[in-house]
């Protein structure tokens, strides 16, 4: 059985103030809720705020993005290590937006994998079609490419700690989410693939949450599919009361 997960990706939003603001608030909130992991990914300068903020409370800290060295002359990057150090126990890794403005590819998502699982992070890895690959009937070989080059290496004990966001990029900050039909779709073909990788108990332990346009009013019909294990909020993180109405109306949640 798989405890759902609700991740809030922040993306550039928040100063320290604000987070410090906000985690104050969500602890409240979400201090009853059980049977969901509840995560927000705030920007670097705030994770080491938000991480004292939510200290002793079942809220984990995510970072966004970090780099696959430990250190070294990388010029605004950030490693494993300094986001461990700053209290985050999870990672985004593969974002749409790094893909598509920063250049990231499936190879660079593979080696910054490597590094989240040597410090200890959770990884949330990122993967979705665009339109133009949907319309294209590329989906499902899009995700397939993602998938085989991205988790290339990764073991079968790995794959368990491993949550993948299966985000398309036609949904994200569009207002326009995939249908529950349509989710559950992608989400079983990628549990397929991960069955064919990694084995059986792999596949049905590794966490497929799904991103793009989730708000209050249709994580209900989304997370009620079966393969799909919660969601990576964007826009509708950034506000603390519509995030913890998603977190309470996901798969799973008792408030
Ligand atoms: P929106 O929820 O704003 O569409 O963003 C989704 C996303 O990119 C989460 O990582």
């Amino acid at each position: 059985m798989r405890t759902p997960l609700i991740a809030g990706n922040w993306k550039m939003h928040k100063t320290v103030a604000d987070t410090v603001k906000y985690v104050k608030e969500l602890r409240l909130l979400v201090r009853d809720v059980t049977g969901v992991d509840i995560v927000i990914a705030p920007p670097f300068t705030a994770l080491h705020a938000a991480a004292e903020a939510s200290r002793n409370s079942h809220i984990g800290i995510a970072a966004q993005d970090l780099h696959w060295e430990r250190e070294g002359a990388f010029t605004g990057e950030i490693s494993a290590p300094m986001i461990v150090e700053a209290g985050a126990a999870y990672v985004i890794i593969g974002h749409s937006e790094r893909r598509t403005l920063f250049g990231e590819t499936d190879p660079s998502v593979n080696r910054k994998l490597a590094a989240a699982f040597g410090a200890g992070l959770t990884p949330i890895v990122c993967i979705g079609e665009t339109l133009d690959q949907r319309e294209r009937g590329d989906t499902f070989g899009v995700l397939d490419r993602q998938i085989t080059q991205g988790l290339d290496g990764i073991t079968s004990e790995q794959v368990v700690q491993l949550v993948i966001a299966y985000e398309p990029v036609w949904a994200i900050g569009t207002g326009r989410n995939a249908t529950a039909a349509q989710a559950e779709d992608a989400h079983g073909h990628i549990r397929k693939r991960l069955q064919n990788w990694f084995g059986a108990d792999g596949a049905e332990r590794c966490r497929v949450i799904y991103g793009g346009s989730v708000k209050p009013e249709n994580i209900g019909e989304l997370a009620g599919q079966p393969d799909v294990d919660g969601a990576l909020v964007g826009g509708a993180s950034l506000d603390v009361k519509g995030f913890v109405e998603i977190v309470s109306r996901s798969r799973g949640a008792a408030v």
